[in-house]
């Protein structure tokens, strides 16, 4: 039997689908390449198919497929802002198309990746997966929707899943296989690299009025392999547990954007301009991860600090752009 990994030839697709087939399970990818990269898919088998289509059951019929991890998805806060049907049709529509599919095949696992945007500007932080749901950028409402038609899905018996609310995703493969490459680049890292590097003449911090120490805003940034480690510790809880679950993923620390370019020109050794610029719509001021339920209830532990994640996202960085 297979894992079907949708969104696999993407970010943090890549990283796990990697792991995945290191661990041994066998994968097939499904990616309509809208912004992943063929060759960021090369373990297991790869089909170029959007997730929304009529196509997909094919892709059912064809492969004997044991469940599903859900990566494929707009993720660009900004953008959702700007473009709130995009999201709602691809993250939360198309979703419905594949599970309809999977309930077809009887396919009873999946499991989502959502965001700590779900929670909009939380009212206590550390956050914990209890808290009001109240989003407020469609990009979270989008992931907050697509939590509540898997709720009801799974109360209707023969199917369960698990929803892992991703905070700031960072770093990359420290084999420097796949890494970061978004088109356009809008996260933090990933841009102040840009400007250690050279490519732009300096990185602008969007607000430094926030309600935090520095003005900044503060998030909690996991590595990408974490996040990789922590989908196959939550496959393996689906499998056994016949039961549906929600987890917060993250490191359980926060940085602020000063805090991330100060680090970024300590692992560099490069100085670059840093302006104010307004804030960014959509921002809330602190993300921070109460991670211990998932480190409790299915044995999970990030290996990987902000230092490690920067260094990992340097070394993919320096190569991206050498080519
Ligand atoms: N930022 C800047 N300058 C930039 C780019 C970003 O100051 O040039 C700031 C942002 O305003 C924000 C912080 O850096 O305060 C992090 O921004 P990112 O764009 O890197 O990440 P986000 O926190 O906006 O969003 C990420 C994912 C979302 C996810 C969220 C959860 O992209 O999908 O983390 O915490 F929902």
């Amino acid at each position: 039997m297979v894992i079907l990994v949708t969104g696999g030839a993407g970010y943090i697709g890549s990283h796990t689908n990697k792991a995945l087939n290191k661990a041994g399970y066998e994968t097939v990818v499904l990616d309509n390449l809208c912004k992943g990269y063929e060759n960021f898919a090369k373990w297991g088998e790869f089909v170029n198919c959007d997730f929304g289509s009529s196509d997909l059951r094919e892709v059912f019929e064809k492969y004997d497929i044991d469940g599903v991890l859900h990566f494929a998805a707009f993720s660009s806060v900004a953008e959702s802002v700007e473009l709130p049907q995009k999201y709602f049709k691809n993250n939360y529509k198309n979703t419905l198309n594949l599970l309809k599919v999977m309930r077809e095949f009887g396919v009873d696992k999946f499991i989502l990746s959502s965001t700590a945007a779900v929670y909009g500007n939380p009212e206590k932080v550390p956050i914990t997966e209890d808290q009001e749901l109240k989003p407020i950028n469609p990009y979270g409402h989008s992931k907050w929707i697509t939590e509540k038609a898997l709720e009801r899905e799974a109360e209707k018996g023969n199917f369960n899943y698990v929803s892992l609310r991703y905070f700031n995703a960072a770093g990359c493969d420290f084999d420097c296989e796949i890494g970061e490459l978004h088109d356009p680049e809008t996260h933090l890292i990933p841009l102040v690299l840009d400007a250690a590097i050279g490519k732009r003449d300096s990185i602008s911090i969007f607000g430094t009025d926030y309600n935090t120490p520095d003005g900044t805003c503060i998030r909690d940034y996991i590595h990408v392999n974490d996040l990789a480690s922590a989908h196959i510790a939550a496959y393996e809880y689906l499998c056994d547990k016949n039961t549906s679950n929600i987890f917060n993923l993250g490191n359980g620390e926060g940085y602020s954007v000063r805090e991330i370019i100060d680090m970024c020109k300590k692992v560099t050794g490069k100085d670059f301009k840093v302006e104010i610029a307004d804030r960014r719509e959509g921002d809330p001021d602190i993300l921070i991860a109460d991670a211990s339920k998932i480190r409790n209830e299915l044995g999970w532990q990030p290996k990987y600090d902000l230092e490690c994640i920067v260094s990992s996202a340097w070394k993919w960085h320096q190569k991206i752009n050498s080519i």
